[in-house]
């Protein structure tokens, strides 16, 4: 394998997209913000087609929903995204001529995105209007050392000429708007409207606000010690600005820095303009492009020693694993007070909601490989509780906390309500992550202090939602009616097979942590109010809860009457009306058996005790006949399956789809954002579906079974405190303990005693 060629997002290695496409792909983020690859002499121009801009985790603006009849409960508000100017903009000036008032002629030539480093490289060939020519090279990056720095140098080589060319640094005007293309609800639908100001200061700092959040962002601009330079006044802003003479075949350099502070409510921000403009120049004093970057990448190369997935036998297969590992790596920023948008930030798509992607999808992959990090993620629910304990009660739910559907602060977004608000599974997927996360870490602490009250206050809500039902069908059951379960092609039914099943989950979870801590910490009972009574009716909601199945077909019934309806007649609906919903009314779709997504199977992968083989099988081929993948969340579920049933061809399709989801554009819609739950999955059908690992008995167990075109797989995990390494050639496995105490682990089932330094091989057959 070409090592380094597996790290290297090659633009001359992609297929052709258009610039909006490419400005995802090549966006480079820290989880703090991410900067889109827009052109940068003409993304603050109206013309451009791509869709340039900075997006900060967190920092939003709210934008009034409407509706022609709006009923109570209903979300007032959409959190929207904002779309901050885009720092690699820069002005030139040639012959008098300004790239900014007289378009120049810009070709891109060249990009590469060098994942080892984080540093992406972008060239362009530049016409001036008075034909003069000179190439511009790029090189930038979000630096993962500081997460409020982004890095720029510039590099200026004149290709037909002699003579002074001057750079104009500054923060571009508010122009840049989002394009909404209103046919699609998947894409920015709203738009917000900035204010800013600048601040006294030796550098140039602009104050962003927004109006009705009330929130404010701070970014400072330096030109970093490489090529010192003086701030001075032009357009009425503060800006660098410099003129030198180039020699043809001679290069320029010129590097900057920014530092994009977290978002401050604005009415709390005590800070005064001067503390600002004192902690910026500190931040951003003497300091070179090299440091910057030397500091950045070895942060970068610390993930990829834990979380790096080595993959022998298909080098375009492993760039593209790789690219969603670090694509998800850029996404997370590990706050504690934001998650994972769906599209990352990496574009407006999904206005920068987060929805159960981030726990459901992505979370599998920080748990086992940077469990700080899935941490600080769930840390974001905990700090969203009172948010969602108020929406329960909105929603006439007397106990418990109801989390919304889709957010950024905590409050629901969602202005959809049946395919929206009435996902209410995201309570118990939040739930399912939370006990993931302490059974991979054993981190105790964050379940005493954050983890089981969420846990608690999710059963709680099942506890006053469902009902014990006395109708001849469901007599003695626990039920939970008129909700829509993940697959967003059917809505508002009872009994969902996947929510009642996660329900059950959050309930048994919540009486299995009780039994272990009522004796280690019975105060936090206490503090929680949790009592033996609760426990018992928990337990006994559990145990009774309904989970409808088709006696007829043998299979799990996705709800109560889903079997009843017809087929969508899938075969003869014509290519170009896919994605469904973007062609038929909601009603039509719900109308028939046709699903988005992986629904009633997801229970099937999350719960692989649940069913034989056979019954396995049944839900599968079910299942897969009328589902349409129109979400990017689906394939991959279908995939990890398609192994389990050792449908090896099938499980192989459905993970080239997944892992080449954005890199191909193969949804068509990568211009709005990454599809970050989708590259999640790459992580999840590698290691629960290929490899097989999952959790068995306070330990884990490895079933691997790999195609035939790959020569190995290779890759880390932590498991209580310690890192264990796994390496799957054809046909033999290692298993390595890299740090921490001897366990007791099960290969196909079978238990062995891992110790340190010790290798153990397993024949794979
Ligand atoms: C899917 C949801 C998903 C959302 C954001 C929708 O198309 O149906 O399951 O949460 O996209 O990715």
């Amino acid at each position: 394998m070409d090592e380094n060629n597996t790290f290297q997002i090659h633009l001359q290695k992609l297929a052709h997209q258009d610039e909006k496409t490419f400005e995802t792909i090549y966006t480079l983020g820290n989880g703090h913000f991410g900067v889109r690859a827009s052109n940068p002499l003409q993304g603050n121009n109206s013309h451009y087609p791509g869709q340039p801009g900075l997006f900060v985790n967190g920092f939003y603006d709210l934008t009034q929903l409407s509706y022609g009849e709006n009923y109570s409960g209903y979300a007032q508000n959409s959190q929207t995204i904002c779309e901050v100017p885009d720092p690699r903009f820069i002005i030139f000036e040639v012959d008098g001529v300004r790239s900014d008032e007289t378009p120049y002629n810009v070709r891109l030539v060249d990009k590469n995105l060098d994942m080892r480093t984080g540093v992406l490289m972008d060239i362009f060939d530049v016409k001036t209007p008075t034909n003069k020519q000179f190439r511009l090279t790029l090189q930038s990056f979000a630096s993962h050392a500081d997460k409020h720095l982004f890095v720029i140098r510039y590099s200026v080589s004149a290709l037909n000429f002699t003579g002074p060319i001057t750079i104009i640094k500054q923060h571009p005007y508010i122009k840049q708007q989002i394009q909404s293309n209103t046919t699609d609800m998947r894409a920015a639908q709203r738009q917000t409207v900035l204010d800013r100001t600048f601040i006294q200061s030796k550098l140039p700092i602009m104050m962003i606000s927004t109006r009705k959040s009330q929130l404010a962002l701070i970014v400072a601009q330096q030109a970093l010690s490489d090529n010192p330079m003086h701030v001075t006044m032009l357009d009425d802003l503060p800006s660098y600005s410099k003129t030198f003479d180039l020699t043809q075949g001679m290069t320029q350099s010129f590097s900057f820095a920014y530092a994009i502070s977290y978002p401050h409510p604005l009415l709390k921000a005590t800070l005064s303009q001067p503390a600002i403009a004192a902690s910026a120049e500190k931040r951003l004093a003497n300091k070179s492009f090299k440091q910057l970057l030397d500091d950045s990448a070895a942060k970068v190369n610390q993930f990829w020693k834990n979380s790096d997935i080595e993959l022998t036998g298909d080098d375009a297969l492993a760039k593209g694993i790789r690219f969603n590992l670090f694509h998800l790596y850029q996404a997370a920023g590990g706050d504690g007070m934001t998650s994972i948008p769906a599209k990352g930030l990496t574009g407006p798509g999904y206005e920068g909601h987060f929805f159960w992607d981030a726990e459901m999808f992505m979370l599998p992959f920080f748990t086992y490989t940077e469990p700080q990090m899935a941490r600080q993620l769930l840390l974001y629910r905990y700090h969203t509780l009172p948010q969602a304990q108020h929406r329960a009660r909105e929603m006439g739910v007397h106990n418990g906390v109801m989390f919304p559907w889709r957010t950024i602060n905590g409050e629901e977004s969602s202005s959809y309500y049946p395919a929206g608000t009435a996902q209410v599974h995201i309570n118990a997927d939040i739930a399912y992550a939370i006990d993931t996360y302490v059974r991979v870490t054993g981190d105790t602490d964050f379940l005493m202090d954050y983890g089981y009250e969420i846990i608690v206050k999710t059963a709680r809500f099942w506890l006053a939602y469902g009902h014990w039902a006395t109708d001849d069908a469901h007599a003695g059951k626990f039920v939970i009616n008129d909700v829509t379960g993940p697959d967003e092609y059917t809505a508002m039914v009872s009994n969902n097979y996947f929510t009642n099943r996660m329900a059950q989950n959050n309930l048994s979870i919540a009486v299995k942590y009780f039994n272990q801590i009522k004796h280690s910490h019975p105060e936090k009972l206490v503090e929680l109010n949790v009592t033996d009574e609760e426990i018992a009716q928990f337990n006994h909601a559990a145990d009774e809860m309904y989970l409808p199945y088709d006696e007829k077909l043998k299979i799990k019934k996705q709800d109560d009457l889903s079997t009843s309806k017809p087929v969508w007649p899938i075969k003869e609906t014509p290519r170009n009306l896919f994605p469904l919903l973007l062609h038929f009314h909601p009603m039509t779709i719900y109308h028939y058996q046709v699903n988005k997504q992986a629904d009633t199977v997801m229970t099937d992968c999350l719960f692989p005790k649940d069913q034989d083989e056979a019954q396995l099988k049944r839900d599968f081929d079910y299942y897969e006949a009328i589902t349409v993948h129109d979400s990017s969340l689906s394939r991959a579920i279908f995939g990890i399956l398609a192994h389990r049933l050792h449908h090896a061809d099938d499980a192989y399709d459905y993970f080239m789809q997944t892992v080449m989801m954005d890199l191909s554009n193969s949804q068509g819609n990568t211009g709005d954002g990454i599809h970050a739950a989708n590259m999640g999955s790459t992580w999840l059908s590698l290691i629960y579906g290929f490899a097989g690992l999952g959790l068995e008995k306070e330990s884990f167990n490895l079933s691997p079974e790999l195609p035939a075109a790959w020569n190995s797989l290779r890759f880390r995990f932590w498991f209580h405190g310690r890192q264990i390494e796994i390496t799957i050639t054809q046909p033999a496995v290692s298993i390595k303990l890299l740090s921490g105490q001897p366990l007791q682990f099960y290969f196909k089932h079978k238990p062995f005693k891992l110790t340190k330094d010790h290798l153990v091989n397993q024949y794979l057959k």
